[in-house]
């Protein structure tokens, strides 16, 4: 099981063969500086509330040795959604087999994972139109046409590496800073 520093939701499914699994986990992740906690406090201790400077630093930890392939992540970074998704090969195929030079905002999967990680996609879960936070990221929600995510506010659809490719949108959904150790993926 995926776990972080902060409240898990596990959500289930019934697969095809009737067998209920986990298919994505939902994480209301504090940051390591514990700046969730700090800002639900900010109506009344104003003077407790983070800085700028200490929110830009924070981190989130998550355990992904039990993110298996096609299943997602939900989590919370310096306050805003972030989607890990393990793609499935079909996913990276389908990924792979885009011609770039077409894509309003052009990047190979390659470019939007870190090496020797291709198949984990790390993106924020804030549409680039107006900001809404896209369908996808857990089982049974429309990914839109290119099978990756889909904002409906005003209909943008992503790619299985979370490039637009339809929409409004003007670019792909971004991608944060983070790294890999062993099971550990740090993000910020
Ligand atoms: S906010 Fe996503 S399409 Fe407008």
């Amino acid at each position: 099981m995926a776990t972080t520093t902060g409240n898990a939701e596990v959500a289930e499914v019934t697969g095809e063969d009737g067998v209920r699994r986990r298919d994505f986990i939902e994480i209301a992740a504090v940051s390591a500086a514990g700046v969730g906690a700090l800002a639900t406090l900010v109506p009344l201790v104003t003077q407790m509330s983070p800085s700028a400077d200490v929110l830009a630093e924070s981190t989130t930890e998550l355990d992904i040795s039990a993110l298996e392939v096609g299943q997602s992540i939900k989590a919370v970074f310096r306050k805003q959604p972030v989607f890990v998704r393990r793609l499935t090969s079909n996913e990276i195929e389908a990924a792979n087999a885009v011609d770039v030079d077409s894509l309003r905002d052009p990047q190979t999967l390659a470019e939007r994972t870190l090496p020797g990680h291709e198949e984990l996609l790390v993106v924020m879960g804030v549409c680039t139109h107006l900001g809404c936070v896209p369908l996808g990221a857990a089982e049974g929600e429309n990914k839109g046409e290119f099978g990756g995510y889909f904002c409906p506010c005003h209909g943008s659809h992503y790619d299985t590496a979370a490039r637009i490719r339809k929409g409004p949108a003007p670019t792909n959904l971004a991608v944060p800073e983070y790294s890999i150790s062993d099971t550990t993926l740090v993000i910020g």
